[in-house]
């Protein structure tokens, strides 16, 4: 295992990626970690990773000194390398001015990292301070023209620094230089595949359960349904899920879940059919917060009906991954909006925990999916909220809204799929903002809905943009919609990245 040891860098988690891409495992934890909790994790590496301070700030982060002596390799990339350079005796320069962007690197000699890669190659920097003077017994790797130290090196020691990113694709051999730190210095196997994961965690599984007893909540999210295959394929009839048909759905869905996992998994599944429950307690309520207390916390009563009527069940399964614990250890943004996740935990459930994912990243996540045999489209399936559709009804949520958006949303998905779209853009759907409007059908005045397209490009949701969709694809989609679902004769699209607006328009 590799340690990234994280100083706050914005591209802290893409050095873990790229190192698993190695087929190497490998975890990204606090720079708290003390040398002492270090050596028990038993790492064959240690990456420190950049950060946005400087060595000089009063609070700066900083690392146990004591892990310099553990006899483990270390590769410090840029903030990582000048706490290295400074705790050898090097010089840090405090920055006059950022540089930011590509550089040109020139190799001096044939340093180990930079094995078979050409003398001269563009890298990313993204710092302020540098290191003016490499400490006693290092000696200088490579040079940039306003970074006399882009590179320097120990090797007696195994201590290796970059000032660049060799994360970032920008930095062209930056792959090669992980890929020599982690086989050639580090020695480490290559041995982490999915399919080694599988075998691996399926074993995990079966000791841990025993002849007891697992539930799951299956919502036909890409996790949930993952993590359902994995354990089913851990313990079989062991596993019970429980599929909570809140009625928000999107057309079909809740039988294709059905189809995929009761039917071609064969699992155990109890489907609920709480539509009636859901819509009761959601009339007369236009407030799109209380709509998502409201739907999140009868999910919990539902689901908590259920498991009740279940015996002797000792573990609940989550889908938790690894982005959901690093995050919540450093979320301090505010809430914009309540999330709930369907298949989130009751908590005064009495049950031990398996999350099995809680070590993968989502594309990971896709990848296991697809060897667990889980159809594609429930492996790329775009992001669905909790509160389905009901967030997609502005204002109160009728049946006959919610149809009138489960309709559109099926004929949106339909062709942008034929259009051949759907990998490229990130989540779409239709939205019915509660206004209607003066139209003409058939010579006669109609006053009806009007129906809105979001669609939108996006890494992680976090921020977006409108997707491009060609204009023939829109006419065709609009011309379907306002012909075949009733009550609409208006269809928008949305042009507004995220921020300022979000994603959902609730
Ligand atoms: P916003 O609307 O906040 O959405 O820009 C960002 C992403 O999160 C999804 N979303 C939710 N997912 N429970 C979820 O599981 C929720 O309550 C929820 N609200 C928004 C949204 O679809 C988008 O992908």
């Amino acid at each position: 295992m590799i340690l990234v040891l994280d100083f706050g860098s914005q591209y802290n988690q893409l050095i873990t990626r790229r190192i698993r891409e190695q087929g190497v495992y490998s975890e990204l934890h606090s720079h708290k970690l003390t040398a002492e909790a270090i050596k028990r994790m038993n790492p064959k590496g240690i990456i420190l990773s950049g950060g946005p301070h400087s060595v000089y700030d009063e609070n700066s982060f900083r690392c146990d000194k004591e892990i310099f002596d553990l006899d483990i390799p270390i590769l410090g990339i840029c903030y990582g390398m000048q706490l290295m350079a400074l705790h050898f005796g090097g010089q840090v320069e405090k920055a006059k001015n950022r540089e930011y962007g590509k550089a040109l690197i020139d190799l001096n000699g044939e340093p180990t990292l930079f094995k078979d890669t050409p003398k001269k190659q563009t890298v990313w920097m993204s710092h302020g301070d540098k290191v003016m003077a490499e400490p006693e017994d290092f000696q200088i790797d490579a040079t940039s023209p306003s970074t006399p130290i882009a590179a320097m090196s120990n090797p007696a020691k195994q201590l290796y620094g970059v000032q660049y990113h060799p994360e970032v694709r920008h930095s062209e051999y930056g792959n090669d230089l992980l890929k020599h730190f982690v086989y050639d210095v580090c020695k480490c196997d290559g041995d982490w595949t999915i399919e080694n994961f599988i075998d691996m965690e399926v074993e995990k599984i079966q000791q841990k359960v025993g002849e007891r007893k697992v539930l799951c909540a299956l919502s036909g999210g890409v996790d949930s349904s993952v993590v359902a295959a994995l354990i089913h394929k851990a313990i079989g009839d062991q596993l019970t899920c429980i599929f909570v048909d809140h009625g928000l759905l999107r057309k079909n869905e809740a039988d294709d879940v059905m189809k995929v996992f009761a039917d071609d998994f064969h699992m155990n599944i109890i489907k609920v059919d709480a539509k009636d429950r859901f819509l009761s307690k959601l009339q007369g309520v236009d407030d799109p917060e209380k709509k998502r207390k409201i739907i999140g916390n009868e999910f919990i009563y539902v689901f908590d009906d259920e498991a009740e009527k279940l015996k002797d069940i000792d573990f609940l399964a989550q889908g938790t991954l690894y982005t959901d614990i690093i995050e919540s250890g450093t979320e301090t943004a505010q809430t914009i909006k309540s999330h709930h996740n369907v298949g989130g935990l009751p908590e005064n459930m009495q049950f031990e925990l398996i999350e099995p994912l809680n070590t993968l990243f989502k594309d990971e996540v896709r990848e296991l999916g697809s060897q667990l045999g889980i159809p594609d489209h429930i492996v790329w399936r775009q992001p669905f909220p909790g509160p389905g559709l009901a967030i997609r009804v502005l204002g109160e949520v009728t049946e006959e809204k919610l149809t009138i958006v489960r309709e559109s949303d099926a004929i949106l998905r339909e062709e942008i799929a034929k259009a051949g779209l759907d990998r490229d853009i990130w989540q779409y759907f239709t939205v019915l903002p509660n206004i209607k409007s003066v139209g003409v059908m058939g010579d006669a005045r109609t006053y009806d809905y009007t129906i809105g397209i979001r669609a939108v490009t996006s890494i992680d949701g976090m921020t977006s943009d409108w997707a491009r969709i060609p204009w023939d694809v829109l006419e065709t989609i609009s011309t379907k919609i306002v012909n075949d679902v009733q009550h609409i004769n208006r269809v928008v699209y949305d042009i507004t990245s995220k921020p300022p607006a979000t994603i959902e328009w609730e």
